[in-house]
């Protein structure tokens, strides 16, 4: 698949989440509920987990922002669900590297994820990319 190819597809990938988000609300019994801003614009997300023996077995989020703020929202409930906390770390720190332009560890089947990786050519944005990923880190690092 040609470069141009490959950016119209992961547009589509990062638009989808937008438009049709996945785990989108609030979970009532989750046991972890985490506020977090975007300093640089003050959109806001509060994601909710559930974490069962030592396993995230659920995710929500609500929020206000940008396109790739909440579709890495929608990305990242989905990728941590149903993972023990240390690999929903390890794909954050995955993530994070990717969002600044590192090379990654790609053991690990991104999906989706991968769609966002054209962020790390505009860094303003980046913050956007990582805001749901940090409010995840946040709780699982309270919680433990
Ligand atoms: Fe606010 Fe992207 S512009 S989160």
């Amino acid at each position: 698949m040609s470069f141009n190819n490959l950016d119209t597809l992961y547009r589509q990938v990062i638009m989808d989440h937008y438009k049709n988000p996945r785990n989108k609300g609030v979970l009532e019994d989750g046991s972890l509920t985490i506020n977090m801003n975007n300093p640089t614009c003050g959109d806001r997300i509060q994601l909710t987990m559930k974490v069962e023996d030592g396993t995230v077995t659920d995710a929500k989020f609500e929020g206000e922002g940008c396109s790739i703020s909440m579709s890495s929202a929608s990305m990242m409930t989905q990728a941590i669900k149903g993972r023990n906390i240390e690999d929903a770390l390890k794909l954050s720190k995955i993530f994070s590297d990717m969002m600044q332009g590192k090379d990654y560890d790609d053991s690990i089947d991104l999906g989706d994820i991968e769609a966002l990786q054209g962020v790390a050519k505009f860094p303003a944005r980046i913050k956007c990319a990582t805001l749901a990923w940090k409010a995840m880190e946040k709780g699982i690092n309270e919680q433990e």
